[in-house]
């Protein structure tokens, strides 16, 4: 048995959360493995509507199992809020008992938080507009070997560890930044989380998910962000803080390489982005508004308005390189409903010269798009239920696409609830 993988092709927000609960049923374990409450995953059925921050998306389902890996940051605060959330609407977890969480994940501190804001407000102009969920400075203690992890909430001495980092993150906020705000309430909100969490079972993930894998289980890793946000491989600086791609899901996992079975790779008919940094197709017109506002294209987690804009198949080939992707998804279809014409990156003209690959630096080097003007067709696609409805200038896109990609489009997502999908290949 292999561990499949989903995630995200573009800047994050493809769908994920949706196709994620879709495809649940099929899956014995879905296993969220990295980033943190940056991300916001939607999903809707039954005329509710769901946002995940840390959660995986399969929890809705009584027969999968889901855990937060190894590969996570949590901030016990949000997670308590979405547990309560989620008992409030009627999914208790503790009584349901499908959640289980990595001892090995790390904890966001309230501190973490603060340097996070405290960071982007120093940069001022040239901010990353993280999420301010504190997430850089997190994975800059787990990297500098001084984070704090869930496993150590049941040891003794965690409160000490506790005030000891956060005692150095007081110490860096006054020396780099002058001001330290009052966090007192946010330091008691996080050990009343805390006692929450000890209630679910804290695990060795990486056995679990082994032996899992050795009793022919079926596994789906849900990936977070997407991978133009990898901080290896995304448009550095303007990144997150985990690698995104599919060898985050064998490092966030402890699944080796050879376990690693489909790579289903998504992403939205047109393109999105939210926060600072480079975005070639961005489209700064009434087309960028009027995408944003049939897309209802706002942050699941932040509220922002996302920057809208035309696919862009340089990046998508990258994506789809760097994860080995072997399905593909698209989602939104719907939102291009209408438009006479829509408009596909295929190339950049780059310091002179045409190319069809994404550059080093498109930070500071402008990649001017080069577009290929398709038929857009007028029909609704929302109420389609069947493949043989998908109006033929839509069909027409995806084999444009999957000429180009070299990966076959296996789900088209025709709006946000769970029934809106469609089976291709
Ligand atoms: P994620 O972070 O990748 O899980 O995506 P988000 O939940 O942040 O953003 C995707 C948004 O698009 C959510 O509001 C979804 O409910 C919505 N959505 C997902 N698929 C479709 C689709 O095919 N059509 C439309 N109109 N909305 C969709
Ligand atoms: P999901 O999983 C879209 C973006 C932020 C910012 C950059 C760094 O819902 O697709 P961070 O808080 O991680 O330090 O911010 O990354 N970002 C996302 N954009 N979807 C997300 O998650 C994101 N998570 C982070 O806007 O540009
Ligand atoms: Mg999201």
């Amino acid at each position: 048995m292999a561990v499949d993988v989903l995630l995200g092709l573009q800047w994050g927000d493809e769908g994920k959360g949706k196709i994620v609960d879709v495809l649940s049923a099929g899956y014995d374990l879905i296993a969220r493995f990295q980033g943190g409450p940056n991300a916001g995953h939607t999903l809707e059925f039954d005329g509710k509507k769901y946002v995940l921050n840390t959660i995986p998306s399969g929890i809705f389902f009584d027969n999968t199992m889901n855990l937060i890996g190894n590969g996570v940051i949590i901030d016990p605060i949000t997670l308590k809020r979405e547990i309560d959330k989620l008992k409030d609407s009627g999914h208790d977890l503790l009584a349901k008992k499908n959640l289980l969480i990595s001892k090995k994940a790390h904890l966001i501190l309230p501190t973490h938080q603060l340097l996070d804001a405290a960071s982007e407000k120093k940069m001022g102009e040239g901010k990353i507009g993280s999420t301010l969920k504190g997430i850089g400075p997190t994975y800059m203690d787990k990297t500098g070997r001084n984070g704090l992890r869930i496993g150590d909430v049941t040891e003794p001495g965690f409160k000490e560890r506790y005030q000891k980092l956060a005692e150095k993150h007081v110490f860096m906020l006054k020396a780099l930044y002058g001001e330290v705000d009052d966090f007192s309430d946010r330091e008691e909100a996080f050990f009343d989380a805390i006692e929450l969490l000890k209630k679910f079972p804290l695990v060795d993930s990486e056995h679990l998910i082994n032996n899992y894998l050795q009793q022919g289980k079926k596994i789906l890793a849900e990936g977070a962000q997407g991978t133009m946000l990898d901080i290896d491989f995304g448009s550095y600086p303007y990144v997150t803080s985990s690698n995104t791609t599919t060898a985050g899901a064998c490092t966030g996992l402890g699944v080796a390489p050879n376990k690693i079975g489909e790579v289903i790779g998504i992403f939205k008919a047109y393109c999105t982005r939210v926060g600072s940094g480079p975005f070639p197709t961005e489209l700064n017109d009434k087309t960028g508004t009027e995408l944003r506002r049939i897309g209802h294209e706002f942050g699941a987690t932040t509220g922002r308005p996302r920057r809208t804009g035309w696919i862009d198949l340089p990046a998508l080939k990258y994506a789809i390189m760097l994860n080995g992707v072997t399905q593909l998804v698209m989602t939104k279809a719907d939102v291009l409903s209408g438009f006479d014409n829509i408009y596909a990156c295929t190339h950049y003209h780059y310091l002179g010269q045409i190319i069809d690959y994404m550059p080093y630096d498109i930070c500071n080097v402008e990649a001017k798009p080069v577009y290929k003007e398709i038929a857009g067709w007028q029909e609704d696609l929302t109420g389609i239920t069947e493949v043989s409805q998908i109006p033929a200038k839509l069909k027409a896109y995806i084999s444009f696409l999957e000429d180009q990609l070299g990966v076959p489009v296996k789900y088209l997502s025709v709006g946000p609830d769970r029934l809106q999908t469609l089976v291709l290949n």
